[in-house]
């Protein structure tokens, strides 16, 4: 719908991007998606604040004015819903691992917000994510695993493909983090799993808690996502979205009175703040 790319708003199909660009050669960048509601980036603070640590993680170079100047370039043509893609790439280099001199490449982007059902089905893929791996934790570029466990649940009759890690822990899904019954508690994997600190999972952690709600986050093994009577996703497009089934069986609610309380209070406290 609206791109800014390095200063500037450019045709969206505009070719914008060098083929020695280190993020085409080798996935060298970082990303982050917002959701825009009434033309407002929600958590754009908290968004923007993980685009630091990914670049961080990468030696990337970070400029958040410069982001922040392509935020506003895109929103300022009255865009009421729409997912805001922000992407920084290690710009043109040599072609190999090795990144050049250049300066980053910076690219905003708005396009069409997916409307997620109530609920979806997801299947475990039989990879692991790495909560060891250089990148574990950071949200870049190279989504290529991501790609072949979303097709490979798809090829499952499911939406959304869960990973647990090289410890048999539950870890998070291809764009989701994931929430689950435990005992009669909501149960949510660590940071140390590897996951992503997804945006959705770090407000709703505030907001449950406020709430005297009893949820933790603890390292368990898959099974335990199996077993659970109800679980749940969330990221920043989905917010808070049930879980229908896993591997074919079904949860025995769904959406479930954990999961409906989780999404009340999520919706309530968003209401109130559009960048909390
Ligand atoms: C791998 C992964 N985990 C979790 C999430 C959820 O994060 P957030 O709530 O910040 O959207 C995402 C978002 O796309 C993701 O890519």
């Amino acid at each position: 719908m609206s791109l800014w790319v390095n200063g500037a708003i450019v045709d969206d199909d505009a070719l914008v991007i060098r083929a020695d660009d280190h993020g085409v050669v080798v996935g060298d960048g970082v990303f982050e998606t917002c959701e825009v509601r009434d033309g407002r980036p929600f958590a754009l603070t908290r968004h923007l604040r993980r685009l630091r640590e990914s670049a961080t993680g990468l030696f990337l170079a970070y400029d958040e004015d410069v982001v922040r100047a392509g935020v506003d370039a895109v929103l300022a043509s009255n865009i009421d819903r729409a997912r805001l893609r922000v992407t920084l790439t290690g710009g043109p280099s040599p072609y190999g691992s090795d990144r050049g001199d250049a300066s980053p490449t910076v690219m905003v982007a708005t396009g069409p917000l997916k409307q997620w059902p109530d609920t979806d089905d997801v299947a475990v893929v039989p990879w692991t994510r790495n909560e060891r791996a250089a990148t574990a934790g950071l949200k870049t570029t190279s989504y290529a695993d991501n790609v072949v466990a979303l097709r490979w649940a798809h090829e499952r009759g499911a939406a959304e493909a869960i990973f647990a890690n090289t410890r048999g822990e539950v870890c998070e899904g291809t764009g989701s983090n994931v929430f689950y019954e435990d005992d009669g508690a909501l149960v949510t994997p660590p940071l140390s799993s590897g996951c992503l600190a997804g945006i959705t999972r770090e407000l709703l952690l505030e907001w449950l808690r406020a709430e005297g709600v009893d949820v933790r986050e603890d390292a368990q093994p898959l099974d335990r996502l199996h077993t659970a009577r109800e679980a749940f996703l969330t990221s920043s497009t989905r917010r808070v979205q049930a879980i229908g089934a896993i591997d074919s069986s079904p949860y025995a609610d769904a959406p479930g009175p954990l999961t409906s309380q989780a999404k009340e209070i999520f919706e309530k406290y968003a209401a109130q703040d559009s960048d909390p």
